[in-house]
Order: C-alpha cells, then structure tokens, then sequence
C-alpha cells in the first residue's frame, strides 16, 4: 500500500465516526455520533487525473474496489465534478475499523471520511453542511436507500434530527452532557438492505399517534435535558417488533441493560447492534460489560464500546 504523510499538505488523514441511527423511536430521522469506532481515510493528490482506490482495510474484501462503484471513491468524485476539478488527482486508501451491517453507520463513517478529506485538501471549498447532500448520495449507493440519519451526524456530529428529506433539512439538537451510550455489536450479519425490506410500510393511526408522541418526547428531553423523560420517549411500536426477530437474545439484553439503570434500550440503525442510554460513563461501562457476558455465555462474540455523545463528527488527524 502507498506511504502517505499527512506532514505534507498534499495529503490529508481523516477519522469519521460511527453513528447510532433512529434513536429507537426516530427511523430514519434521528441519530447521533459516538466517539469510537470510527474509520480512517488517507488521501493525497498525484500526478495522474482521476480518482482511484489504492486500498482497503478491514473489510475482508467485501467492498468494490472501482471507483465508481465504491462509496467513498464515488462521492469524491461527484464532489469534485460538483466544484469543476476533474483534472486533478487523488489516490484514497481506506482502513475500516468496524464491520459492514453491524448498525454502526459504517458506510456512513467512510462515506463522511472520504468527503471530509478530500474538502480538506482542496482548502474547504464547501462548508460541512454542504457537504451532506453528497454523503446522503453515498448512503444510496451503499444500501440501496438514502436515508440521512448516519450521515448527518457523522459529518455535523451531536445528534441530528432529519426534519425532512426533500429538500433535506437537518436540525443539530441539543446532548446533554451526562448522556452516555452502552453500544454492543453482536457478531450477526444484519444488511441494512434486508433490515429495511422486512419492515411494514402501512402503519396503524393508533401506532403513528404512539410514534409521534415518543419522538416530540424525545426531543423535548434533549431540549431541557430531562433525563427521565429521554428514557420513557425511546419505545418504538413500529419498526423495532420486526426487527428485534433478527437479533440473537434481543429482549434479554434489554432486560439486563433496564436492570442495570438504563434509560433507554434499543436497536442501533438496523441492528443487530445494540445501544443503551445512560446518565453517566460508569453506568455505561457496566452495561456493556453485562451485555457482552451475557452474549459470551450464549455463545455469542461481541464488541462492546462506551460513549459520550460525540459532538464533533469527522476529524483531521494530524501526526
Ligand atoms: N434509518 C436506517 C434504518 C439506518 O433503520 O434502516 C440504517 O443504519
């Protein structure tokens, strides 16, 4: 693989994180950023025009290595073509830390990483907000679908709300500070393509009154930082009974993270990870520790992580 140096400005090496998409109550609409894991994109500009993927990592060779076909590549280049600079070239080598279809918004992650980059080594020509619309682009091609509540808080960090898709229209909300994450990846393949297949598209009045209720809650939690009220808006009546079918010891990982002072528990994306929502690390750290003993004990491997909010999104890492 090539040597990059991000000591020269021609190159740029860059973190975006994963994200916990739907807030359990919010599909396709709300999600936030976590601190780790995350993945990693070098990029640097050569001689030759033309955009190409020198290397992958971490991804047991499941992703397509052509430009046009892989997410990352792909949206450089419409960005690129978006600021009329075509003629330059850029070689990306991406490191993937987390697996594809864990739920942690890994297209997402790279996707961010990718356009963060290559808008760093052009010296900013869009700001982060612009930038969605091409990431949002890079979700469709990675999962047949362009949903937004990866990316946007990938890219902006915090917790996001999607408040529409057309035109897209995202909110930053507000993380109160004490809110910790408990996020545990089952080792069970879950495609978000599939995950998004099996779910019901015509919904009950009833279930839609339920649904709207927990997300205004939700919100109206981030907003006064009311713990307690945060915790009692995460139920989903809508998406979660389908998909909790494909998640290995679901329903008693939500009762030992509920057991052990959660506020909340649920899918993350379109699973199987799991997450749960606590008032402090601690708390956290030792329901992680829970959960990933109770899945050892079935059998199950599992990575485990703990997080604050992440309120920064991508990063530049500079050596
Ligand atoms: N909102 C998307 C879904 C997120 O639930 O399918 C996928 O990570």
């Amino acid at each position: 693989m090539a040597e990059f140096s991000s000591a020269d400005r021609n190159s740029v090496h860059v973190f975006a994180p994963a994200t916990v998409a739907n807030m359990v109550c919010g599909f396709d609409i709300l999600g936030f950023a976590i601190e780790e894991p995350g993945d990693e994109v070098y990029m640097r500009r050569v001689d030759q025009p033309g955009v190409r993927l020198v290397g992958i990592t971490g991804d047991d060779g499941r992703l397509p290595r052509e430009t046009e076909k892989n997410t990352v590549s792909a949206c450089v280049l419409t960005f690129l073509q978006h600021i009329g600079k075509t003629d330059i070239g850029l070689e990306i080598e991406l490191h993937k830390h987390m697996p594809i279809g864990s739920g942690l918004g890994s297209s997402a992650a790279s996707t961010v990483a990718g356009l963060f980059a290559v808008n760093t080594l052009l010296g900013n020509p869009l700001s982060k907000r612009e930038l969605l619309p091409f990431a949002v682009q890079g979700e469709a091609l990675a999962c047949g679908h362009g949903h937004a509540d990866n990316v946007a808080p990938a890219l902006l960090g915090g917790i996001t709300l999607i408040r529409g898709y057309a035109p897209l229209d995202v909110i930053a909300l507000p993380a109160p500070s004490a809110l910790h994450a408990s996020v545990v990846f089952p080792h069970v393949d879950v495609p978000t393509r599939d995950a998004r297949q099996m779910i019901r598209t015509k919904v009950a009045l009833k279930d839609a009154v339920t649904q709207w209720g927990n997300i205004a809650g939700l919100v109206a939690g981030l907003f006064t930082a009311d713990y307690e009220l945060i915790g009692r808006s995460m139920h989903d009546v809508l998406i979660e009974p389908t998909r909790a079918i494909l998640i290995p010891e679901f329903h008693e990982m939500r009762r030992l993270a509920m057991e052990a002072g959660a506020l909340s528990f649920g899918i993350s994306g379109s699973g199987p990870s799991v997450f749960a929502f606590t008032q402090n690390r601690d708390q956290a750290t030792s329901i992680t520790n829970v959960i990933q003993a109770h899945l050892s004990e079935r059998g199950i491997e599992s990575n485990g992580y703990v997080s604050g909010i992440n309120t920064e999104g991508p990063k530049e890492i500079k050596k």
